[in-house]
This record gives C-alpha cells, sequence and structure tokens, in this order.
C-alpha cells in the first residue's frame, strides 16, 4: 500500500499553452447541461462523452440525408453512400491502413474482434493451434478466442508479465512455439492503462510465423497507430470511445487476409450470387458487412474523427499525461491507497487502485454522491483482476479530453471523504 503523509501535494499546472481546457470542454454539451452542474466524469475509458458536432451530425443525417446503405440509386441513397465511404477514407488514414477495402465496419470492437476471431478461424484454425494472448485484455479479447479454440481444438496460452503490469519483453519469446498462428494484444489496457509495445510484438509474431490483432478500443483516442508500418493484421476499435455515436465500430484487415477469411455473418450486402443450393461471397469489406449497418452512426464517426485530429494527438497526449501525471501524485499521497500498474510515463490515462479496508463498489458509490463518476469491479478484464492481481475489484478513473485539473483535485479530496465515511485509518 502507498503511504505519505496526507498534506496535498501541489498540483502541478504544465498545461500545453495552446490547450484551452475550458474551451475543450465547452464543446460537450453534457457539461452544460443544469442538471450534470456538479459532475466529474471520469469513465472515459468506458465511453467517452460527445462534442456537440458529432451529436449534430447524427441528428443531421437524420433530418436531412438519410436512407439505406448501398441499396437505392435515387439521390439520398447516393449521399448515405458517399458519406459511408468518406468515413472509411478517414479511418483509413487514421490507422494507415493502404486501401478503404481494408476498413469493416461493424457495431464495436467487440462484434470486430468476434467477426475477425470467427471469420479467420473457420479458414485456418487448426486442432492444436495455439493464440497467444496478453493477461491484461478485455473479455472482448479473450472470450471470442474461447469460443474458437473450443470449437476447433485450438489452446489458449498467455503472454509474460512483469510485476509492474507490462509485457516482459525478455521473456515473451518463450511463449512462442512452432503452434502459434495468432497473437492477440491491446494497444492499452483499460484497467492497467499499459500500452504495450505492439510494433515490437507484432515483429515478433512475424518471426513466429503469426498473424497478430491488436485491440485498439482504449488506445485509438490516443492516436499514434500505423497498421503498416507498426506490421498489424487485423485491428479493431469502437466509435463511442473516440468521442464518436455508439453502435458504430471498426475491422480493419489486410486486404489479403480480410479476403482469405470466411465470412462470420450471413445476410444482405455480403454476398456475390446466391441460389437454392449454395452461395458465393462479395470482397471486403462487404463481406463482413451483412445487413443495414449504423448508417448515421458510420457518417458521425468522420465528424468525431476529423474532431479528435482537430485537437491534435500530440495536444491531447499532453493535457491527458498531464492529468495523469496529477493524478498519481494526488491519490498515491493517500494512506491505505494502492495505485495498480505502471507509473504514468509507461500508461494511458487511466489510473486504478484499490482501498484498504473499502469495497471498489463502496468507494465508487460515495464518490458518485459527490458527482464524481467512476467505473468499479474487474471492468471486464476478470483474469487479470483474479489470477493476476488477486483482487475480486479495483476502482478505476479515466481521463479525457474534457477533464480539468480541477476534477483531479475533486477526486482525491473526494477520495479523501470517502476515507472519513467509512473511518478508514
Ligand atoms: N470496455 C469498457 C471499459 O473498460 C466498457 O469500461
Amino acid at each position: 500500500m502507498s503511504s505519505g503523509s496526507s498534506a496535498a501535494p501541489r498540483l502541478r499546472d504544465d498545461a500545453p499553452p495552446a490547450w484551452n481546457e475550458s474551451a475543450v470542454r465547452r464543446e460537450f454539451p453534457i457539461f452544460s447541461d443544469p442538471d450534470n452542474a456538479d459532475l466529474t466524469y471520469l469513465d472515459t475509458a468506458a465511453t467517452a462523452q460527445k462534442p456537440g458536432c458529432v451529436i449534430d451530425r447524427e441528428a443531421e443525417v437524420y433530418r436531412r440525408s438519410y436512407a439505406n446503405a448501398y441499396r437505392g440509386v435515387y439521390r439520398l441513397g447516393a449521399l448515405v453512400d458517399d458519406a459511408i465511404e468518406e468515413t472509411r477514407q478517414s479511418v483509413r488514414g487514421l490507422i494507415g491502413a493502404a486501401s478503404s477495402e481494408e476498413i469493416v465496419f461493424t457495431s464495436g470492437t467487440t462484434a470486430a474482434i468476434n467477426i475477425a476471431a470467427l471469420g479467420w478461424s473457420r479458414r485456418f484454425l487448426q486442432p492444436g493451434d495455439e493464440i497467444l494472448l496478453s493477461p491484461l485484455e478485455h473479455h472482448a479479447n479473450i472470450v471470442p478466442w474461447h469460443l474458437v479454440a473450443g470449437e476447433h481444438g485450438a489452446r489458449l496460452t498467455w503472454m509474460p508479465l512483469t510485476p509492474d503490469g507490462r509485457i516482459d519483453l525478455d521473456r515473451l519469446d518463450e511463449a512462442f512455439t512452432p503452434r502459434t498462428r495468432m497473437v492477440a494484444v491491446t494497444g492499452m489496457s483499460n484497467v492497467l492503462g499499459t500500452i504495450p509495445p505492439v510494433r515490437e510484438i507484432a515483429a515478433r509474431a512475424k518471426r513466429a510465423g503469426a498473424l497478430i490483432l491488436v485491440d485498439a478500443a482504449q488506445s485509438i483516442p490516443h492516436g499514434g497507430i500505423d497498421v503498416q508500418r507498426d506490421g498489424i493484421d487485423l485491428l479493431a476499435f469502437s466509435g463511442h470511445k473516440l468521442y464518436g455515436p455508439s453502435g458504430v465500430g471498426v475491422l480493419y484487415g489486410r486486404r489479403e487476409l480480410l479476403n482469405a477469411m470466411q465470412p462470420a455473418l450471413g445476410g444482405g450486402h455480403m454476398i456475390e450470387r446466391v441460389s437454392f443450393d449454395a452461395c458465393t461471397w462479395a470482397a471486403a469489406p462487404a463481406r463482413f458487412e451483412a445487413g443495414t449497418l449504423p448508417i448515421a452512426q458510420v457518417i458521425a464517426l468522420k465528424t468525431a474523427i476529423d474532431y479528435v485530429r482537430g485537437l491534435g494527438f500530440e495536444a491531447i497526449h499532453s493535457h491527458e499525461q498531464r492529468l495523469l501525471a496529477a493524478a498519481h501524485e494526488r491519490l498515491s499521497a493517500i494512506p491505505g491507497l494502492r495505485i495498480l500498474g505502471p507509473a504514468p510515463d509507461q500508461k494511458g490515462p487511466i489510473i486504478s487502485f484499490v482501498t484498504e479496508g473499502a469495497a471498489a463498489q463502496d468507494v465508487a458509490l460515495l464518490l458518485d454522491r459527490q458527482g464524481i463518476a467512476v467505473r468499479h469491479g474487474h471492468h471486464c478484464a476478470m483474469p487479470l483482476h483474479e489470477q493476476l492481481l488477486q483482487i475480486p475489484a479495483s476502482v478505476r478513473a479515466s481521463f479525457g479530453v474534457y477533464n480539468l485539473l480541477d476534477d483531479v483535485e475533486r477526486l482525491a479530496s473526494g477520495l479523501e471523504r470517502v476515507r472519513q465515511r467509512l473511518r478508514l485509518t
């Protein structure tokens, strides 16, 4: 457990000069709603609040230019088709893909990983094969692999971690065997904030003859992904963590790989021909886009990407790291509170902790009474909590572009009040 004096250290205030934190916050209408006057939102890792431009764009599609996609030659249909292709191009640019045909729209990260796991395993996975995962993974990047491993007689294997929750690169090679076919790793842990060295892991996967899938749900809002430079074969992320709409996500796959994979879902739009006896599949991306897309959400995803790119990933990074460093400084001075995971300069803007003598749920409820929204529980990362950290639950605070240094202060003083309320010594 961390110990230290209860006198609060002063917060550093070295904001990047170009970053106007109040102006950024004003772009998010939820914070000016009178009902949310006291809201300290520290759950961006679960879902990000939306800037007005994204909300407006989604509403505008429904008000002015809504129709189904890839179905009609009429004016509204063509407008929708064009707008969806613009989002595809925008995602291509965001992640450095070679072609917009490598960008598949899904309902979110979970659907994207399930589609990838099913589509790949149906074609390639053999009995005795191994799928190598990091122990940091969210259930969305574990359970689909358990499912396909069970169906095909394959098994899951696990990467070694350092004591502070980073991938242990010195021992990583030992986790590969001649049967390793797929490596699945998060771009950022949703619990510890750890940022695995994806490029290095991809290089080792390639040397071992395996493919790599990156779950970029947490890392995408922080930029820095280049699937070609980093050697990534498959990548998944959601719109809602990128300040975009919920209900839309992306599966990226290298074109040859996608076109070698089987579809995961069958239905409209994903076929080449269907007869009473058989069917053949369209090429990617349509092969993996059975049924009606989340139309307005896909279109507004482009607005979200434009928004974060307009803020600039470097500026976002400096702002969030400043909040994270301040949170570490303040929370590590609270007696009985133990911060999980690596040092702030080794991770993204997530701080998870346990409080000696208090259940995570009680801490979260008592923070909520002070208007502070955090997540508690196993955060859909049960193996990490129960088998590695050997705790049932933790409390997680996570930061986004709209958070203020004052939010860190409110969290720290809120936790002090929780300690007093629970009479923790
Ligand atoms: N994956 C989201 C989280 O970590 C929901 O909270």
